[in-house]
């Protein structure tokens, strides 16, 4: 059964937050300013949103700048070795920021932190580190801080509990057109090469009228795309009370007012039906691209991943949504080089990749993560080789976007603009129904809007088009 952090807490934390900021405003003399920077994925975003609203609650202000923060925060990500890597290397960074400023304080939070050999290394190699919370403790972010500024000592929670849901929490968001929306956390899948069963605990899911109201107030404050997140979104609903599945869920959000798009993500195959897929086809509002890790196109491999699909089932979800979904856009995530791994299996993934033809592929080496099975297996391919593995994947899938891509010349989209392009100040950039980003020249007041544009030069990654009336 789903386990909700009783009422009383949250607002015995918020009463703390109200004592915290005088707190705060003795030891800074001013308003503090928070810099919060979030690895990983859009689940750790959707925490910081709600810790960011924390730490308004306690009188922060939020900036940019790192070196003007009071408090720097850094939620993390460990995915991967990469992802771990960067972390400690930023953190080494502010050594120098908090030898200038002793006031300021450093603070680490999220997956990384859940594990007990980082927080050892944290605890031994970076004593300037002054609060250390895993991702069971958001919620009680006052009360850490409050800890820290009176005892004066570095202050570290992580408890591994079995999983809960705190609601009730503020949230900042700080993106216009487009809101994250989490429905569930956790994970209960165990696949062999993954650490996220281990740092976000058992999979639990939000209460479906918490989940709506959200939604409302989201929709009401003008968003326009709407992304349901979980690591499992097919599994949506067990342990709650009331009987509801993911596909249900989206059918009440599609019912609300406005002007929105739903997205979702993820979907894990195993638990992706028939029914998930009509409903999309039948709801006007959820957008017609789905996300479906498939990880490897070969069969033991993905028996030893813990996957529970084979190849085939993959294939019969992916002809049967592209049989009932007109304009279906696909993306997925894809590991190269699992422990054991040979080319010829190898091989598979590449010929699932063209069978499908993706409009966009996430891809990753493998990498060990300490405490999973797939660590501890026989690794013989060498690195060199799975980087060789890596680029032919990469390659193929470049030209598959480029071809579909090309199709999309001289067509119109429904394009959500979302802000200024990365590549030129002069042009705005948005993303289709499909997740394709497409760049064109536009006033910035479209931005938050959606916008029809024509594609007129079609490039790798990415497509260029102009506005029409
Ligand atoms: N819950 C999602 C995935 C979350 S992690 C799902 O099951 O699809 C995002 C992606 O990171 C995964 O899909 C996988 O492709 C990749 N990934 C996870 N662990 C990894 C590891 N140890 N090495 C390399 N890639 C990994
Ligand atoms: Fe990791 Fe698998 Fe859970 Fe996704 S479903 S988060 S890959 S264990
Ligand atoms: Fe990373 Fe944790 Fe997400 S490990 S990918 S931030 S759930």
């Amino acid at each position: 059964m789903t386990k909700f952090v009783e009422k009383e807490k949250i607002l015995e934390q918020q009463e703390l937050a109200e004592s915290v900021k005088e707190l705060l405003f003795l030891r800074f003399g001013k308003i503090p300013l928070a810099f919060v920077h979030t690895y990983g994925c859009q689940g750790n975003v959707a925490d910081s949103e709600r810790i960011k609203g924390i730490l308004l609650q306690m009188g922060f202000q939020m900036t940019e700048e790192i070196t003007d923060a009071d408090l720097i925060l850094y939620n993390t990500c460990a995915i991967r070795e990469h992802a771990e890597d960067r972390v400690f290397g930023n953190v080494g960074a502010v050594k120098k920021l908090k030898k200038s400023k002793p006031e300021l304080i450093i603070a680490l939070c999220g997956c990384m932190m859940q594990q007990e050999h980082i927080r050892e290394k944290i605890y031994n190699s970076y004593p300037f580190v002054d609060i250390v919370f895993g991702t069971h403790a958001h919620y009680i972010l006052p009360e850490l801080i409050k800890e820290y500024l009176t005892r004066k000592k570095r202050v570290v929670s992580a408890f591994d509990i079995d999983g809960e849901i705190a609601e009730g929490l503020p949230v900042y968001r700080d993106r216009t057109a487009k809101a994250w929306l989490p429905i569930m956390y956790g994970c209960d899948n165990f696949c062999s090469y993954c650490v996220v069963p281990y740092v976000r605990g058992r999979e639990r899911s939000r209460k479906s009228e918490d989940i709506i109201n959200e939604a409302k107030q989201i929709i009401a404050e003008g968003y326009k795309d709407i992304t349901l997140l979980g690591q499992n979104v097919n599994s949506y609903g067990k342990g709650l009370e009331e009987d509801i599945n993911f596909s249900e869920l989206l059918r009440r959000i599609n019912a609300l007012d406005g002007d929105f798009t739903i997205r979702f993500m993820t979907s894990h195959p195993k638990d992706c039906t028939h029914e998930l897929i009509d409903t999309i086809a039948e709801c006007e509002k959820a957008s017609k691209h789905i996300h479906l890790p498939f990880q490897s196109g070969n069969n033991r491999i993905l028996g030893e991943m813990n996957r529970r699909y084979t190849r085939e089932k993959y294939l019969e979800l992916i002809n049967y949504a592209k049989e009932k979904i007109e304009g279906l856009s696909l993306t997925s995530d894809v590991i190269v080089g699992f422990p054991g791994e040979t080319y010829e299996e190898f091989c598979d993934t590449l010929s699932l990749v063209k069978e499908v033809g993706f409009t966009s592929l996430f891809t990753f080496i493998f990498s060990p993560r300490k405490g999973t099975k797939a660590a501890e297996m026989p690794d013989p391919v060498p690195h060199s080789e799975k980087a060789k593995w890596f680029k032919e994947l990469c390659d193929l899938q470049e030209s598959i976007a480029a071809e579909h891509n090309a199709e999309m010349k001289g067509k119109t989209f429904r394009v959500l603009c979302e802000g200024e392009s990365k590549n030129s100040e002069e042009l705005l950039a948005g993303r289709t129904d499909g997740n394709v980003i497409i760049e064109f020249k536009g006033d910035k007041s479209l931005i938050g809007t959606f916008c029809k544009v024509k594609v007129t030069e079609p490039l790798n990654w990415i497509v260029r088009g102009e506005l029409v009336k």
